[in-house]
């Protein structure tokens, strides 16, 4: 047989190349994997993050002002800059008490849609004699888009300037209040706003710190991989920068979702001038809302801090 042996060089480079091969293999698997899996938890996280799907009809079925009694709303449908479409309602005082020349913007939670948050915008319009404008983030109910944090921020924004621009508005005092996710929203809002001078006060409730100090406890499924978060919500490295307005601190003692110390911690951190801490002692994260004194805390608050009626 002609056949002669495979020259050493030949097969030295072989082994060499298959060993390459071979150490390569596991390499590209699992960086193939890593990317695989971190493609899924971004997604996973941005559901996890921004359940806007729960309840399952969250998307599609959003009550509407008039199934609660509120007659004198108009429904939205806001443009941002970036080409979104937001869902809002604007909701007029009902006269029942003197009306005040004062506008609450709402920003609610991150599950469902503004339409499961009337009844609050109702209160508030009763007992304060104020417009709310209660605004749905994108991707959330009736607005267009995917949520994430910037195109958040971006909403708020676009939110605030709509008041700001609304003949009927224009000229009134603009508290902005946020529940849970829509504390840090609201949080940043205020900070990038409050040379402006139109905005009166800031109610917080239930909200964290950071979406990162949460990931091990709220978003569990995401524990291993707070480092692929990319979301942040920094409320803790923001909120010392709001020094003129008035911030109510609403603190559910109970909250199972964000523990207290949360708050406590941002009420510590908090640099405004003037702040309010007041405990519902029974309230968990999402029904502290209907606790005793909820809104007698928020009335106090206003009249007292916004509108200067100090006794
Ligand atoms: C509160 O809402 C969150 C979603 O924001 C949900 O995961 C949780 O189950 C709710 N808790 C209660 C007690 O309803
Ligand atoms: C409403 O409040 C704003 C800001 O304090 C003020 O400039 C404006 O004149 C008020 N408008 C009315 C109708 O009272
Ligand atoms: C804030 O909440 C997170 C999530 O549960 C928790 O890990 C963290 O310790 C809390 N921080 C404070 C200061 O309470």
């Amino acid at each position: 047989m002609a056949d002669s042996p495979s020259p050493p060089s030949w097969s030295i480079s072989s082994m060499a190349n298959s060993a390459i091969q071979f150490l390569r293999l596991p390499v590209l698997a699992s960086s193939g994997l890593a990317v695989i899996a971190s493609g899924i938890l971004y997604f996973k996280q941005n559901e996890l993050i921004y359940p806007r799907n729960v309840p399952v009809d969250a998307r599609t079925n959003v009550p509407k002002p008039r199934q609660f009694g509120i007659t004198d709303y108009e429904d939205l449908q806001i443009p941002t800059p970036d080409g979104e479409s937001l869902h809002a309602l604007f909701i007029r005082p009902s006269k029942k008490r003197p009306t005040r020349n004062i506008t609450v913007m709402m920003f609610h939670g991150n599950a469902g849609n503004i339409g499961h948050r009337i009844p609050i915008a109702k209160v508030l319009e009763e007992t304060l004699g104020c417009n709310v404008l209660m605004l749905e983030y994108r991707g959330y109910g009736l607005s267009t888009g995917v949520p994430d944090e910037n195109g958040l921020k971006i909403d708020a924004q676009t939110g605030l300037d709509y008041i700001r621009e609304r003949a009927e508005t224009r000229d009134s005092q603009i508290i902005i209040y946020g529940q849970s996710l829509g504390g840090a929203v609201a949080i940043n809002l205020v900070a990038n706003n409050q040379d402006h001078g139109d905005i009166r006060g800031m109610i917080l409730e239930n909200t964290f710190l950071s979406i990162r100090k949460l990931i091990p406890t709220v978003f569990p499924p995401a524990r291993y991989l707070a480092r692929f978060c990319h979301q942040y919500w920094i409320s803790e490295e923001i909120l010392p920068k709001i020094t003129d307005i008035p911030i109510l601190f609403l603190s559910g003692l109970k909250d199972e979702l964000v523990p207290p110390p949360n708050m406590t911690q941002l009420f510590a951190v908090c640099k405004a001038n003037r702040k309010v801490w007041r405990t519902l002692p029974n309230g968990g994260h999402n029904d502290s809302v209907a606790e005793p004194g909820y809104f007698e805390h928020i009335h106090s608050f206003v009249m007292e801090e916004v509108l200067g009626e100090r006794k």
